[in-house]
């Protein structure tokens, strides 16, 4: 039985990471989607691509959960999305609702799978995705840091003139304008950043990074998919092919970087069972005082949410 992966939410951030599973040939793919025709569509144009492609597996497009059952991963982009001069936080509510409701769904289909959630704000969705799945926490996790990361290692690598994939950096926090940014950490060609850019330009890249969502929103009026889309992909990859790639991501801590009870991006080993093990950094002080500010910033996030969701 090849692998089967479930996008809930058939729009551009679903549908991109759709693409980029099939184009991958990570499985069969079911896109689903709350107006059925827009999931049918966009599946029929993927399956179009196939022989051109060359990608092998099928891909349906529904409104039924009933397909998505027996899903090794399910992947929920659901939601609304951001608009020019909405924060994240002003999708709370609307969102959790949506996330709720979906994610009860398809663990009634797919009892054994693994989360992958999207839906903004990022890591309140994957708490209430979580309690509303009855999994183990490990069993979600969230696309953030990967995407983040992606994102500064772009603005290093056109900062010195290189190939982004030679670039490596890191993110920790939310997925959100207070995300650390740890430019400290950051190589090109194993070579530490600090030694080529100086402490000016590092800071404009930190910023571009914590605010590179908002800068594809202002130019667009919609946010991001292409890059969101290929880092949801290489997170299914690596829950379903077992080399337990190391990548950040939202994940449930419960007591590592000092944060307890919450959804938050660290480094983590990911596999079959999802979030299998976090790596933790030596942080200097005003790195820990950033990881302290973003977590404080999603507990209040955690607090808005409608009563019976919010962490004890
Ligand atoms: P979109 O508006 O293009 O697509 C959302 C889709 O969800 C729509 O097709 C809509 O019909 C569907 N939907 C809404 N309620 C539903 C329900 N109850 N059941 C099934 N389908 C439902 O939005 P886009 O751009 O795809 O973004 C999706 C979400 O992902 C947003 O919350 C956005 O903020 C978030 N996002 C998160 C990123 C991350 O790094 N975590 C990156 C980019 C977007
Ligand atoms: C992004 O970072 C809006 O979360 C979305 O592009």
């Amino acid at each position: 039985m090849p692998n089967k992966i479930s996008i809930i939410g058939a729009g551009n951030v679903g549908a991109t990471a759709a693409q980029c599973c099939l184009f991958k040939n990570l499985g069969s793919v079911v896109l689903l989607d709350a107006v059925e025709n827009v999931a049918r569509g966009k599946a029929l144009d993927l399956a179009q691509a196939a022989a051109l492609h060359k990608h092998r597996f099928p891909v349906k497009g529904t409104a039924d959960y009933a397909d998505t059952a027996g899903s090794n991963v399910v992947i929920i982009t659901a939601g609304r999305a951001r608009r020019p001069g909405m924060t994240r936080s002003d999708l709370l509510n609307s969102n959790a609702s949506i996330v709720k409701d979906v994610t009860s769904a398809v663990v009634e289909h797919s009892p054994d799978a693994t989360l992958i959630i999207v839906t903004n704000p990022l890591d309140v969705m994957c708490y209430v995705a979580w309690k509303a799945s009855g999994l183990p926490h490990h069993r979600v996790v969230g696309m953030s840091g990967l995407l983040d990361s992606s994102r500064l290692r772009y603005y290093i690598a056109e900062a010195t003139g290189t190939a982004p994939h030679t670039v490596e950096g890191l993110v920790l926090g939310e997925h959100g304008d207070s995300m650390a940014v740890l430019t400290r950490l950051a190589t090109v060609g194993g070579v530490p950043v600090t030694k080529l850019l100086n402490p000016e330009k590092l800071a404009e890249i930190r910023y571009r990074t914590a605010h590179g969502g908002g800068e594809v929103v202002d130019l667009l009026g919609y946010s991001a998919y292409y890059a969101p889309g290929i880092a949801i992909a290489k997170m299914t990859e690596a829950i379903l092919d077992g080399s337990h790639a190391t990548y950040p991501c939202s994940v449930y801590l419960t007591g590592q970087y000092g944060v307890n009870g919450i959804y938050m991006c660290v480094p983590a080993r990911l596999g079959a069972e999802g979030a299998e093990s976090v790596i933790e950094l030596e942080l200097t002080d005003n790195e820990k005082n950033q990881v302290a500010t973003t977590a404080r910033n999603i507990r209040e996030l955690l607090a808005l949410l409608p009563e019976g969701n919010s962490p004890a």
